[in-house]
């Protein structure tokens, strides 16, 4: 098999890729471990910035995201019992977040991928790359391609196949994780909540009008056992509890543990092999990163390609990594920043607690903290 650009991966960074190419007139094929079900049920990120959204819409794949997506211009911080609320709009030039989970954008490129009739292999791990050939080996076959789009998450063989040495890593694993639940009953809130407590943090976050999507800070190999239901509700009571406000308790559809992380491969390209997405860097989810970093990356490749098919040019694709990465380190730092802030340090005493209540109160009482807050977390125009 030969191609212009073989993509490894159909999370969001790899479709949105070929979806990219595919309207630049640029041939593809995407390669990918697991079945089309398991991709699509996959429960992770919820919060679109403005810059993702428009690109979908763009890319023409933006119908039921126009439709069932849900406008947000402001969050909340919460500590020592009191919501605080930080108009991001109003503070970042009138841009918005969109609540769209990942799962119902991954749908949504497939269906236009197979739509157009394009090749996605499922049930096709990729076992190696060849970073300076081009070529990409699965069972039973290989792909040659001209490049190749490392879009495989943390997990995957394209970072795995390079030589060792011939790349920097930098990292920070957290002592804490998310339990996760989504549930089948009517959010409490109209805007997510991020809530510090001394028992550890909480997220309230959404899905629809119908299906909350909530999170507790535990230990990254907490026992999914020792969390019956009404163990959750108990505790995300107790953690967001505000005066005059109720959490509706629910039927629970699903529930994970998710470990958190901070890290960054440097470079980003190797010869033939583009990292994109997870596959080069990971951020811990408090400041709703990932998978806006993930788009933007795809972007970044597809613009470089567009300028190498067109004109021969390659000045986009040798600056690809400079690029990409001065954006995956801001969003490093604001979502260390975030995570830092909000999350109880195992061992922590008094002192980690007054400083955090005090970066707090100063995050949401000074307008240019907020401001900072605000930009960020819709996402950063230019880096
Ligand atoms: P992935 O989604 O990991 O996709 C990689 C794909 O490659 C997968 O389909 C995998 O099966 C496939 N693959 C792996 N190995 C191989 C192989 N050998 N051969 C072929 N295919 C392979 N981000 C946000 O922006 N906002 C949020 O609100 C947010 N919340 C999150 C909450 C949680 C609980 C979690 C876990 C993550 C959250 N994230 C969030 C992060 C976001 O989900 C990821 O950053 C995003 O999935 C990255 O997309 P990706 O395409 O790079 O990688
Ligand atoms: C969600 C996930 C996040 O990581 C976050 O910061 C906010 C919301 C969510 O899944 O809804």
């Amino acid at each position: 098999m030969r191609t212009q650009v073989g993509i490894v991966g159909a999370g969001p960074a790899g479709l949105t890729l070929a979806r990219l190419l595919e309207l630049a007139g640029i041939e593809s094929v995407v390669l990918e471990a697991r079945s089309r079900e398991y991709c699509e049920a996959r429960i992770r990120a919820g919060v679109l910035e403005q810059g993702t959204t428009d690109l979908l819409r763009e890319a023409g794949v933006g119908g039921r995201l126009e439709r069932e997506g849900i406008v947000h211009h402001g969050i909340s911080l919460q500590f020592d019992g009191e919501r605080h609320r930080i108009p991001l709009s109003d503070l970042a030039g009138g841009r918005s977040i969109v609540i769209y989970g990942q799962t119902e954008v991954v749908k949504d490129l497939i269906e236009a991928r197979l739509a157009s009739g394009l090749p996605i292999h499922f049930e096709t791990p990729v076992e190696a790359v060849d970073a300076a050939r081009g070529i990409v080996r699965f069972e039973g076959g290989e792909l040659e391609c001209d490049v190749i789009a490392g879009c495989d998450g943390f997990h995957g063989v394209c970072r795995a196949s390079l030589p060792a040495g011939s790349f920097r890593e930098f990292e920070r694993e957290y002592p804490y994780g998310w339990l996760g639940i989504l549930a089948d009953v009517a959010p409490s809130i109209d805007e997510l909540v991020y809530a510090h407590h001394e028992r550890g943090f909480a997220l309230l976050s959404l899905r629809s009008p119908t299906r909350s999507r909530y999170y507790l800070q535990c230990r990254p190999d907490e026992e999914l056992s020792e969390w019956p239901d009404d163990r959750i509700w108990e505790e995300l009571h107790r953690r967001t509890a505000v005066d005059g406000g109720t959490l509706h308790d629910g039927p629970v559809l699903e529930k994970g543990v998710t470990g958190m992380r901070s890290y960054v491969c440097e470079p980003m390209r190797h010869g033939r092999l583009f990292l994109a997405g997870d596959a080069a860097h990971i951020v811990p989810p408090t400041g709703a990163k990932g998978l806006n970093l993930a788009i933007h990356d795809v972007r970044t490749l597809a613009e470089a390609l567009v300028q190498r098919y067109e004109s021969g040019a390659e000045s986009l694709l040798d600056a690809y990594s400079d690029h990409c990465l001065r954006r995956v380190w801001r969003c490093e730092h604001f979502s260390w920043w975030m995570t830092t802030m909000l999350h109880l340090p195992p061992g922590g005493d008094a002192f980690d607690l007054r400083l955090q209540h005090s970066q707090l109160r100063y995050v949401t009482t000074s307008a240019a903290q907020a401001s900072a807050l605000a930009e960020n977390y819709v996402g950063l125009a230019e880096v």
